[in-house]
Formats: C-alpha cells, sequence, structure tokens
C-alpha cells in the first residue's frame, strides 16, 4: 500500500510521487529521483519546510521547535524529513522545480476521437498507453503540442484524475493554430505530446460550500472538479453558474444534469449574454449571483475563463463587500509566443 503525494513547485510544476506506508516524504521523493530540500535530513535545520495543502500525515516530535515551530505547524508547515503521510496528500514546495533536479514529464498519446460539440467548441480525447501515470490535481492543466507545429498550446483537463481516456475542451478560435489543427486536420491515431501537469488551480480540501463560475470551455478544469468531488462523496452544497455568448456555445449540459442526479446538493445554471438566448437566464454570470451563494463568505470560489470574464467577476465580487474564505481563478490566456515541447 501507499499513498499519492502530489508536490507542487514553485514554477508552477506538479510531480506526483508514490510514498510506502510509514516512508518519509523526503525519502520518497528521493527514491523516486526528486531531491526535495534538505540538510540535515533530521528535523534540525528546517532546511526542508514546505506547506501542506491537503492531506493526512504524522509528523511525530523528533523535531526540533528551532526546525518548525507550533505556530508554523498550525500553518499547516511540514518538515518533509519528518513527515509520515496517513493518506493522500499535496504538499507545496517553495522551490523551482529544476534546483529539485525534477522537470514537468512529457508523454505521447494519441488521438481518440475529436468532435466538434458546438460551432465553437471541440471536444478532444486521447489515450495514453501510461495513462495511469499522467496524474494530476482536479482542474489543472497541460501544455499540448500541435503536431508538425511547434507550438504549445496549455488545455486544462476535463476528465477525472487516474481514469482513461483524457479529455479537453477547446475553443475554436478562427486561425488559431490548435483550432485549425482540431478542426481541420486531427484523426484518430494522430500522435499528440503533453507535458505537465500544471497550475495552481486545483480543488482544494472541500469544507464549505463551492461556488463554481465557468465561462464558454473554462467550463473543462469544473467538470473535472465534479468528477473529483463525485468521486470522493463530497456532500457539501455545491453551485455552478456556466456563462455562454451565444446558444449554440452550451456544451456538456447532459453531464450537469447527471451530475445534478448523482450528487445530492449539487446544482447548476446556465446563462447566455446573448439577449436573443432561448434560456430563460441571459446575460452574464455575475448578473445571476444570488446572495445566498456567497453564503455571508463561508464559500470556496473557483472561477475560469476567459480573461476578460475572469476580471468582470473579481471586480464584480470586489464590489460586493463579501470575502470568499478561498478564491482560486484560471484565466485562459492566449499564449501565442510558446515553442514546441
Ligand atoms: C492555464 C491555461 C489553461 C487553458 N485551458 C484551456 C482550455 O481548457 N480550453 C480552451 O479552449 N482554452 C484553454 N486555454 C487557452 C488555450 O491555451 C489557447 O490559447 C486557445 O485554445 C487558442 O489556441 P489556438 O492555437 O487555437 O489559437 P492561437 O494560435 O493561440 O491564437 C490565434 C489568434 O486568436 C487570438 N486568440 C486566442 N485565444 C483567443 C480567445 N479565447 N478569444 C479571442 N481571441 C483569441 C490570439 O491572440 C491570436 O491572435 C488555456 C490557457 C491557459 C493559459
Ligand atoms: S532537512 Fe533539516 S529539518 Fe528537515
Amino acid at each position: 500500500m501507499s499513498y499519492t503525494i502530489a508536490l507542487n513547485f514553485e514554477d508552477g510544476v506538479s510531480r506526483f510521487i508514490q510514498c510506502n506506508v510509514n516512508e518519509k516524504v523526503l525519502d520518497a521523493a528521493y527514491r523516486q529521483k526528486i531531491n526535495l530540500p534538505m540538510d540535515c535530513s533530521d528535523g534540525v535545520c528546517g532546511t526542508c519546510k514546505c506547506r501542506c495543502e491537503s492531506g493526512q500525515f504524522d509528523l511525530g516530535d523528533d523535531y526540533l521547535d528551532d526546525a518548525l515551530s507550533d505556530e508554523e505547524r498550525e500553518q499547516q508547515m511540514v518538515l518533509t524529513c519528518q513527515m509520515v503521510p496517513e493518506s493522500d496528500c499535496v504538499i507545496n514546495v517553495p522551490m523551482a522545480s529544476s534546483l529539485c533536479k525534477t522537470a514537468q514529464q512529457r508523454w505521447t498519446t494519441t488521438v481518440a476521437k475529436v468532435e466538434q460539440l458546438s460551432p465553437t467548441t471541440v471536444e478532444l480525447t486521447l489515450d495514453c498507453d501510461e495513462a495511469a501515470e499522467v496524474n494530476f490535481l482536479s482542474g489543472q492543466y497541460i501544455n499540448l503540442s500541435v503536431p508538425q507545429g511547434d507550438v504549445t498550446r496549455a488545455y486544462s483537463f476535463s476528465s477525472c484524475p487516474g481514469t482513461a481516456p483524457l479529455t479537453f475542451l477547446i475553443r475554436n478560435v478562427p486561425d488559431g493554430a490548435m483550432s485549425h489543427y482540431l478542426t481541420q486536420q486531427a484523426k484518430p491515431g494522430d500522435t499528440m505530446t503533453i507535458a505537465g501537469p500544471q497550475g495552481s488551480f486545483y480543488l482544494r480540501e472541500v469544507t464549505r460550500p463551492l461556488l463554481l463560475l465557468a465561462g464558454g470551455t473554462g467550463l473543462a478544469p469544473l467538470l473535472s472538479i465534479l468528477h473529483s468531488v463525485n468521486q470522493q462523496g463530497i456532500t457539501t452544497p455545491i453551485h455552478l453558474l456556466y456563462g455562454v455568448s451565444r446558444d449554440d456555445d452550451r456544451v456538456k449540459c447532459d453531464v450537469l444534469t447527471a451530475f445534478t442526479e448523482k450528487l445530492a446538493q449539487f446544482d447548476y445554471q446556465l446563462c447566455v449574454s446573448d439577449p436573443h438566448s432561448s434560456e430563460p437566464l441571459k446575460g452574464h454570470v455575475t448578473d445571476h449571483i444570488r446572495p445566498e451563494l456567497l453564503h455571508n463568505g463561508d464559500v470556496d470560489i473557483y472561477l475560469c475563463g476567459p480573461p476578460p470574464m475572469v476580471d468582470a467577476v473579481m471586480i464584480w465580487l470586489n464590489a460586493q463587500g463579501v470575502t470568499p474564505a478561498h478564491f482560486y481563478y484560471e484565466k485562459f490566456t492566449p499564449q501565442v509566443a510558446q515553442v514546441s515541447v
């Protein structure tokens, strides 16, 4: 038996290691060729101090207060040379991955399916022989190379971590490199390279109601989050507001409806900004965030979409005078300058 430990490095790279029962995180990482910061390895110097974002663990009491104070411990700081996981954990490492002699991973995948879900959205399904190794935290993204091109683009997983195949929701941008490939050239069997996972937008431990806000294909990481919530059997109230520009842009409503049946406390609303929409809710997501969805601030908000939508929601939230317990967001910023993986 072993636990899966996600190591999130300062440069956004995530690596996953397996930690055996009674094994210390520092030792498990080293065994898997990741040199986490360390000096004494004995709970004395504090060099291995990291922050444990989620999970249960035992730190023992064989370390010095100088290395880790009670106050730091309360702030979820840990010494990886002392930390013995008792569940899967997520650990933030305050150092770039390259300094720990590691980097993002790459895999060769095969296109299983490319489906035009709407005029503006394509669903890409990738098979990977090493699918079990392609681990990620729900909400994270990978860099996907355009075949025979010299560019990569970032895409958030819409599938559930640890399951095959890998799926993505991709906006069809006129004249876009990836958009052109997916709509004009892609066919099952094509090879695509993925590199990652990356990103600090991922589902944290759920301890209070969630408000999920999606704009367009920003729905992708929130679908992945819903899959994880369902897998973990989480029962806190979850509300999703999904905004699109036109009726034609609506995708995956069948999947969202299925989640309302699987998750007792989940519901979602769709709003369309086109005033001629056939949907009852028209306008932007900010027009439909009712006060009760903010739970007087006792809420964790996850927001994802194109930069103008994310900015508009942030401005709106600031104006409400309610500070959510946690607020996480991902902007789908265009990356025209990136080179191949
Ligand atoms: C962390 C992260 C995660 C992302 N995840 C997703 C995802 O899950 N799904 C998804 O659809 N996108 C996602 N994106 C955006 C994605 O990486 C690409 O930027 C997008 O798919 C366009 O790629 P392209 O090659 O088709 O167009 P490009 O060749 O990059 O762009 C062609 C032209 O269109 C412009 N352009 C690019 N995007 C837009 C846009 N949205 N609106 C208007 N003009 C645009 C560019 O500036 C350029 O002039 C993500 C971006 C980031 C940073
Ligand atoms: S390496 Fe010195 S306290 Fe952990």
